[in-house]
């Protein structure tokens, strides 16, 4: 194709979206990956009465300090000496991954990127001009990938390791031991480490496992309030790293992208801190109990089984169905009132597995979980 860059020739449509294209209205939707809750009343009351007293203008690049230095606060009992100069607000997460890329990513360099993945990792990296190069998070290991996995991956062109935990779309967590691993490997390579944390508030059971508070200097921490207080269509999120030289390339860059986040909304997301700071924990209550539901359901059916995901809003199932691949077996469950996503939309190492987004009452996940077995049996019967 004539006139385009090969840049933007290189990437492809997300492959997340087909289900969705070729679903009706009727559904039961275990596709969307965000909570089906809305903001915190007093975030929106605050975001108006921001723009009604004037926060309606360009604000600094790295944002408003008070909100900088809040989200510097929520870190302080992991890294304690962190201010507002160690974040800078970005338009989302998807606007903070990029940045981190285009901030350390050459062409002729490699990334080594989680797979199964979000999708948007991969052509980051192509957008840089670099190699993305995945390392399996496979089932058997409950979805945490193995040192000599990334050591046979790893090269002289290998600049950057992105890790994802919680993650999207495998629900699974790291424990300290092996987070202390993961940046050992990634220190005898002098690797940057991009850590994409914006399930960290999402969390069942035990504490988050940060990268952060580790004091290995080459970390960009990626986070989001999409997730945590329900705003996916706000888009607002932040980089954050102990590392100034690192801080100010960002900044610079993040410049160029978008000029600075939106002013009244961080006024918003300030106030969702200081007087709705249990928000997530209200949430994670109840997609706990729903986890619990749909993995009792799922693990219940022949051919199927999953493990408890121990954080984020997925379950993501082994689901074997003999002679079809996950997407078909994905194209007959819509067809029997059900959307979910293929795990082979997330890379290769999802073959063979289902992700269902539990961002649903509890009764409909009853309900699609009925369809899904008989969707299933009917399957295995044919077979
Ligand atoms: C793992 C992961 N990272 C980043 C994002 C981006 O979030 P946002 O751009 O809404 O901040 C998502 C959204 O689904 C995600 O699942």
């Amino acid at each position: 194709m004539a006139g385009f860059s090969d840049r933007v020739l290189a990437i492809q449509p997300t492959g997340v979206r087909k289900m969705f294209d070729m679903a009706g209205d009727d559904v039961i939707s275990f596709g969307l990956g965000e909570p089906d809750f809305q903001p915190p009343e007093v975030a929106i009351d605050a975001m108006c009465k921001a723009m009604r007293d004037g926060h309606n203008k360009y604000t600094t690049t790295a944002g408003l300090p008070a909100l900088r230095k809040r989200i510097a606060e929520d870190w302080a009992s992991v890294q304690p000496d962190l201010d507002e100069g160690n974040v800078c607000m970005t338009m989302s997460g998807t606007n903070a991954l990029l940045c981190c890329s285009l901030a350390t990513l050459n062409p002729g360099d490699n990334i080594l990127l989680p797979e199964p993945y979000f999708p948007l990792y991969a052509p980051d990296a192509t957008l840089c001009g670099a190699e993305p190069r995945f390392y399996p998070c496979l089932f058997e290991n409950e979805f945490v990938p193995l040192i000599e996995t990334l050591e046979s991956l790893v090269d002289e062109n290998t600049k950057v390791i992105l890790y994802n935990f919680p993650s999207n779309p495998t629900g699974a967590t790291i424990t300290v031991e092996q987070r202390d691993e993961l940046l050992e490997f990634a220190r005898r390579h002098d690797l940057w480490i991009i850590s994409d944390e914006v399930y960290d508030r999402i969390i069942y059971g035990s504490e988050h496992v940060s990268f952060l508070g580790t004091g290995y200097d080459k970390l960009l921490l990626v986070n989001s309030f999409s997730k945590t207080f329900a705003m996916t269509g706000w888009r607002i999120g932040y980089i954050l790293s102990t590392n100034l030289d690192a801080m100010q390339q960002l900044i610079k860059l993040q410049y160029y992208v978008t000029a600075c986040s939106n002013d009244a909304m961080q006024y918003a997301v300030l106030a969702a801190f200081e007087e709705a700071n249990d928000y997530p924990a209200q949430m994670t209550k109840e997609f706990q109990e729903r986890r619990d539901l749909i993995c009792s359901r799922l693990n219940a059916m022949p051919g199927v089984s999953c493990h408890i995901p121990e954080g984020a809003f997925y379950v993501f199932p082994k689901v074997e169905v003999p002679g079809m691949n996950s997407e078909e077996v994905a194209i007959e469950l819509l067809k029997g009132g059900v959307l979910c996503s293929p795990g082979s939309a997330f890379g290769e190492s999802g073959e063979g597995h289902l992700r269902f987004a539990y961002t649903i009452g509890r009764s409909d996940i009853s309900l699609g979980m009925d369809k899904v077995e008989a969707v299933l049996s009917k399957l295995r019967d044919a077979s």
